[in-house]
């Protein structure tokens, strides 16, 4: 049976990969197979191409050469690591992926959708997850959370670009509702964790643990 693929979305701030990293070890304890990611990077060169996106020397950067950047990664991710461990059956956790360039570099830097989408046919054939899960936080309280952890080139962006930010993800949302599972990431941490598992729940429920592990 094909894998499932799953992406945590969220702003800056919102708590996404400390719940990816808690799913992990519950699909762990379960034995099932899986591979927990991240975007950009995921493979060798595409954590190169990582750094340079996340260079503070890239400040001047234009949104569309941010927009190519994104999809190279993407495209190499894909085809060495996502599409292999779906095609083995594994969940794959990936700590964002389209989504966030429709956010980031639509919302946030003004790159057309349209222009977004040909990119996206173009590097991934428009591929989308089976499920996204979207930790949502207001901008300002996830702009107080950066201001304790954040330090890359984009953690530093301002308010009012996380405010664009944060209604791209919610026009996303509102575009394809089925895909998507909204969290609220105000609440708790462990209620946070509850919530997660909960919105989880139906497609986890179809995976069986990974007999070949450990033989
Ligand atoms: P992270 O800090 O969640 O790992 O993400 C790295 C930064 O990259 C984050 O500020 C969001 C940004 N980003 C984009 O601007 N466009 C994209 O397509 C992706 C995947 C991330």
């Amino acid at each position: 049976m094909a894998g499932r693929f799953i992406t945590f979305e969220g702003l800056d701030g919102s708590g996404k990969s400390t719940q990816l990293e808690r799913v992990a070890q519950r699909l762990e304890a379960r034995g099932v197979s899986h591979v927990v990611t991240r975007e950009p990077g995921g493979t060798p060169f595409a954590d190169l191409l990582r750094e340079l996106f996340l260079r503070r020397e890239a400040a001047q950067v234009d949104g569309v050469v941010e927009l190519m950047l994104v999809f190279a990664s993407r495209r190499q991710h894909l085809i060495e690591v996502i599409e292999p461990a779906l095609a083995s059956g594994a969940v794959v956790l990936c700590d964002r992926f389209t989504d966030s360039t429709y956010a980031y570099q639509g919302g946030g830097r003004g790159v057309q959708p349209e222009l977004i989408a040909k990119a996206d046919r173009l590097a991934t054939g428009c591929r989308a997850p089976d499920c996204t899960l979207f930790f949502d936080l207001p901008p300002e309280e996830a702009q107080r959370r950066r201001r304790r952890h954040g330090t890359d080139r984009i953690d530093r962006e301002s308010l009012s670009f996380y405010r664009r930010v944060h209604a791209a993800f919610r026009e996303r949302i509102a575009g394809e509702p089925d895909r998507f599972r909204l969290i609220d990431a105000s609440a708790p941490i462990e209620t946070v964790a509850e919530t997660v598992e909960e919105a989880l729940s139906d497609l986890l429920a179809q995976l069986q643990p990974d007999r070949s592990a450990g033989a």
